[in-house]
């Protein structure tokens, strides 16, 4: 029987309680897709920073190396000043276990409001495949003439060829790996008459970014090669934000650099419903893996029950899917799709039931 070591971090906040629900739910699966789960409970984020200062110890990194993924609910504290938290543990743990994929689906479900007028379901189902480890998030930079008229502050963008190409392949394997789930994302009839099984598109901004996005073009083009039943295509990120609303259907999976990643999936995930609904995966292929929903801590809803946890029980499926149980978390998907049906609203007090009925019933569509 297969054993999964998972870390939890269930965080600040919300983070909690919404973590919770996703431990229920994959208690349950683990029993009827016969593998079992370990977890272990970590203390980190903004109240454990408050209380002791410490914020992501390298003990700690050790240790949780040796898990096959972590779980993680939400960080941030309204009293840790903005920064300590997110560089400290979220950066932290993407950039030292090098976990160079951040995948973030944008699926409007059945029944949840988008507020793009005439769009359904069929038309918002994509992928974004972030790069997590490099761009603009790498810290580079410096001030000159601090504090004085003449002050400069320059702060770099930086993609090695490996960080970039790695990162495209990845989003060429995953329309191979998934596009039977789905096959016709993306393309038109007569793209589809041509035999492509999925498009990828490269989001960059190569008018203007002419040394960053001149190496993600070049080697977009050269990895498609390799790919010959894959469409491809490009857009300029503000370009893309356009098409997001206008015309999502066009997009099956998108690949994009670190910060550009960062923007465009805010923009997506209102598309599908809001931060409700967002899950995400920070993905290094070959080590530990961390699994977040894309929301925040929410500090003024903690304790009330009124967040949504669905969310969470997205990015489980996501977690489940990347530890090689597909079955399970696919079982965790159509559990999820009962219980949306259900209820009222995906926004924050409006779900129409509490957070831990929600998670109920999806246990219950199980
Ligand atoms: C996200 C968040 C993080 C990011 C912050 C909290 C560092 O916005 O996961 O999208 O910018 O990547
Ligand atoms: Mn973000």
């Amino acid at each position: 029987m297969e054993n999964y070591k998972i870390a939890v971090i269930p965080g600040d906040g919300i983070g909690p309680e919404v973590i919770r629900e996703g431990l229920k739910i994959l208690d349950a699966v683990s029993k009827k897709y016969n593998f079992t789960v370990e977890t272990k409970n970590f203390p980190y984020g903004g109240e454990h920073y408050m209380k002791t200062k410490e914020v992501l110890p390298e003990a700690a990194m050790e240790e949780l190396k040796n898990f096959d993924a972590i779980y993680l609910g939400a960080v941030g504290h309204p009293d840790v000043k903005p920064g300590i938290l997110e560089r400290g543990i979220l950066l932290k743990l993407r950039f030292d276990f090098d976990q160079y994929i951040n995948l973030r689906p944008v699926k409007l479900y059945e029944n949840v409001e988008t507020p793009i007028k005439n769009k359904q379901p069929e038309d918002i189902n994509y992928v974004v495949v972030r790069e997590n480890t490099g761009g603009l998030y790498v810290g580079e930079g410096e001030f000159q003439n601090k504090g004085t008229a003449d002050e400069v502050a320059i702060q770099k963008m930086v993609y090695s060829r490996k960080q970039v190409e790695r990162c495209i392949r990845y989003a060429f394997e995953f329309i191979k790996k998934n596009h039977s789930n789905n096959p016709w994302r993306g393309l038109t009839q007569e793209e589809i008459g041509k035999k492509f099984i999925g498009k990828l598109t490269l989001c960059g901004k190569t008018n203007v970014l002419t040394y960053a996005f001149d190496l993600w073009e070049r080697a977009f083009n050269e990895i498609a090669k390799e790919y010959p039943n894959i469409l491809t295509d490009y857009v300029h990120v503000d370009a893309a934000c356009i098409y997001m609303i206008e015309s999502p259907q066009r997009f099956n999976v998108i690949v994009t650099g670190n910060m550009f990643g960062d923007i465009i999936t805010d923009l997506a995930a209102v598309t599908q419903g809001g931060m409700g609904v967002a899950s995400s995966g920070n993905i290094n292929p070959e080590g530990t893996s961390m699994f977040e929903p894309v929301h925040g801590s929410a500090p003024q809803f903690t304790g009330k029950g009124v967040i949504n946890p669905i969310a969470t029980i997205a990015t489980l499926q996501l977690m489940l899917d990347h530890l090689g149980q597909p079955e399970a978390a696919a079982n965790v998907e159509s559990a999820m799709r009962k219980t949306i049906q259900k209820m009222e609203s995906m926004l924050v007090e409006r779900m129409g039931y509490t957070t831990s009925e929600v998670g109920d019933m999806v246990l219950e569509a199980l």
